[in-house]
């Protein structure tokens, strides 16, 4: 599969093997199964600084935080034309033919471009998914060699879109940082130079998916996640330690919100960062953007604030870089321990 996509194994009858699960990791709840459990926070109001509006829309963020770490946001304050340009121009993408898409193969370690999931960490069963990835901040982190040339407009829309979800994920940081009972930019200042990643997922059409999965479960790594979904529904979160799952329903031009493990671990354990997958169907494709704020890699990573009667959840200071490394790992000797286990 090094050089082919998935779009020729969605029009067969039957899975590959490759892409099987064991029967404890498939998905337990259909893909359009849709749960209301993950608070849809209005934004209207957060800028007023004094308004009474704003102390209610933290309390909705954190409350979402300390449940789940999962949410969604409308009335962001980032234009539907906007995110219209760009949802449109990754679908179009993601129907080139398949030459044109390995143009960006990112395969054999490159930093950015496209690929087929699972050949992204050596994974031993594959993902039922394809990706787009490039860095988009700090702005010297660009490297446009890696961002696709096809459609045309990528790069203008693209950045466009990094800046607003940028300002966005600084203003949503600021409300968790207040909550904590910190000054606002205390979760900004902890990543140092704060890096963002987009990766754009396409799900292909599955022949046989209660078998498989797009995307394992996971949490994400950096401070928060904004993910555009579109309307199919894939998207799954568990609070339980994987005993329930829920899959949240797409709002129309809605960003979820996810907490990831810097939050978590920033926020000594109080923000949740949930267990997250995507699971597939056999009726459509699905097209998600996820936008990955991530604190710069030499970032220290300890919680910003203990309170009283608690004790740190960590035991001394990492990079976010170590942090990362050790997560990964994790995943990966997990998966590889169940192969090895049948
Ligand atoms: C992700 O977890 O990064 C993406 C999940 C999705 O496609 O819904
Ligand atoms: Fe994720």
């Amino acid at each position: 599969m090094a050089r082919s996509t998935l779009t020729a194994l969605a029009n067969e009858k039957t899975l590959q093997t490759s892409f099987i699960r064991d029967e404890k990791e498939r998905p337990k709840v259909a893909y359009n199964k849709f749960s209301d459990e993950i608070s849809v926070i209005s934004l209207q109001g957060i800028d007023d600084i004094n308004g009474s509006r704003r102390s209610e829309i933290c309390e909705e963020i954190v409350n979402a935080c300390e449940d789940w770490g999962v949410f969604q946001v409308i009335d962001h304050g980032v234009d539907a034309e906007l995110i219209s340009q760009m949802t449109k121009l990754a679908k179009e993408f993601f129907e080139l033919p398949p030459d044109e898409k390995l143009r960006f193969d990112m395969s054999g370690g490159k930093k950015g471009g496209f690929i087929v999931s699972s050949h992204l960490q050596g994974e031993v069963v594959q993902d039922w998914r394809e990706l787009l990835t490039y860095f988009t901040y700090p702005i010297r982190a660009r490297d446009y060699s890696r961002w696709p040339d096809k459609p045309q407009g990528w790069i203008a829309v693209t950045e466009k879109y990094s800046e607003k979800l940028m300002d966005l994920a600084c203003k949503l940081l600021e409300v968790l940082s207040e909550a904590m009972g910190l000054e606002k930019e205390a979760l900004t200042k902890a990543c140092v130079d704060m890096d963002q990643k987009v990766i754009i997922n396409f799900y292909p059409k599955c022949p046989e998916p209660d078998l498989t999965l797009g995307l394992k479960r996971h949490t994400d790594p950096g401070t928060i996640t904004l993910l555009l979904q579109d309307q199919v529904g894939g998207l799954q979160a568990t609070k339980d330690n994987g005993k329930t799952w829920i899959t949240v329903q797409p709002v129309e031009g809605a960003f979820v919100v996810n907490l990831g493990d810097h939050g978590h671990y920033l926020s000594n354990g109080r923000f949740k960062n949930a267990d997250h997958q995507a699971v597939v169907n056999s009726n459509s494709s699905r097209l998600s953007i996820a936008t990955f704020q991530n604190p710069a890699p030499d970032a220290k990573v300890y919680p910003l604030k203990i309170r009283e009667g608690e004790k740190a959840i960590m035991d001394e200071p990492i990079t976010f870089a170590e942090m990362y490394r050790r997560n990964m790992s994790k995943n990966l000797d997990l998966t590889r321990l169940k192969k090895q286990a049948k």
